[in-house]
């Protein structure tokens, strides 16, 4: 079967494609961007983003398509981001 490919709009607006399953650090550099981490364990929070509006950890969650041909990925506070 094949997979389709997700369009991810980043923060700096650079849009990226991704498959399913895809993890969210590497699909980020694509893009220039680095996500921050912490723990890499799903426990601080240091990696989390909100993809469509849905607060996730990075470092726990693999890209999923829900439905949705763009998924909007931003964080609300974003020091790190700036760059
Ligand atoms: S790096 Fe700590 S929750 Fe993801």
């Amino acid at each position: 079967m094949k997979k389709t490919k997700i369009k991810i709009r980043w923060p700096n607006n650079n849009e990226t494609y991704a498959s399913e399953g895809d993890d969210w650090f590497s699909t980020a550099a694509k893009a220039g961007l680095e996500i921050p981490t912490g723990c890499l364990t799903g426990s601080c929070g240091a990696c989390e983003i909100d993809v469509n509006g849905e607060t996730i950890r990075a470092c726990i969650s693999n890209i999923k398509n829900k439905k949705k041909c763009l998924l909007k990925v931003t964080l609300t506070t974003d020091p790190f981001w700036e760059n």
